[in-house]
């Protein structure tokens, strides 16, 4: 099997349904973000490069991303492809990426800009497993408990606040979002109307991989 990307701005929900599209594909999902996070938590070489680019909203640079994305595609559970989060987000990554790899589909869940800094500023993640959630488009079922882990421990993360947001947003239009003609130009680009409910979402997506 091929691998997919998950592609959009940051909050249109590529996390969400990347972990909903998991369970139906049994591809893992690769998240650069999570696995920059656990590089800062860890105090790595690589998370302490990483993180004043994080913290400000900015981009870390290719080299960084490409280094991390190589490693990862050599673990057992990548041999029959991966499900991109967050990754590639510029030309010379996709083109890093087109080295080692082959995509079948380019997922871009499209957001207006005006709905993006909402569900950023609402985002919690469980402790334990993960699982993202929004104080009010997604939240819970039992109040204060997640639903997949029995958990009730949740996370904000650092850079969720609306100043590094408009930064994030900023990179986005600016080095990212190019990339979708890139991808269009290979025909392998879809478009899906990302400012709907989750579940419509994700049976969009599953179409659009069949
Ligand atoms: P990263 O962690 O990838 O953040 P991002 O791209 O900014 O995306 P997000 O995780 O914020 O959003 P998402 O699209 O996953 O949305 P989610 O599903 O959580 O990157 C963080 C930083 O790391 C970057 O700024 C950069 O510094 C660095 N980095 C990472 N990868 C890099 C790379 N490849 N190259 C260079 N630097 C890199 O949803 C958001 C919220 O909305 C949630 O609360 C959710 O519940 C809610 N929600 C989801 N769907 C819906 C819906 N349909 N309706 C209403 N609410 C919804």
């Amino acid at each position: 099997m091929e691998s997919i990307v998950l592609f959009g701005p940051p909050g249109a929900g590529k996390g969400t349904q990347a972990q909903r599209i998991t369970e139906k594909t049994g591809l893992p999902q690769v998240s650069t973000g999570d696995m920059l996070r656990a590089a800062v938590a860890a105090g790595t070489q690589t998370g302490l490069e990483a993180k004043e680019y994080m913290d400000s909203g900015k981009l870390v640079p290719d080299g960084v991303i490409i280094k991390l994305i190589v490693d990862r595609l050599m673990e057992a559970d990548a041999k029959n492809g991966v499900m991109f989060d967050g990754f590639p987000r510029t030309i010379p990554q996709a083109e890093a990426l087109s080295k080692i790899t082959s995509v079948s589909h380019v997922i871009s869940i499209e957001v207006p800009d005006a709905k993006i800094v909402e569900r950023i500023c609402g985002r919690f993640t469980c402790k334990a497993c993960g699982f993202v959630y929004h104080e009010v488009f997604n939240p819970p079922r039992s109040v204060g408990k997640c639903d997949h882990c029995d958990i009730s421990e949740f996370n904000k993360r650092a850079d969720d606040n609306e100043e590094t947001v408009m930064s994030r947003l900023a990179a986005y239009h600016e080095q990212t979002s190019p990339l979708a003609e890139w991808y269009m130009s290979k025909g392998i680009l879809h478009a899906i109307d990302g400012d709907r409910d989750i579940d419509s979402i994700t049976q969009d997506i599953l179409k659009s991989l069949n």
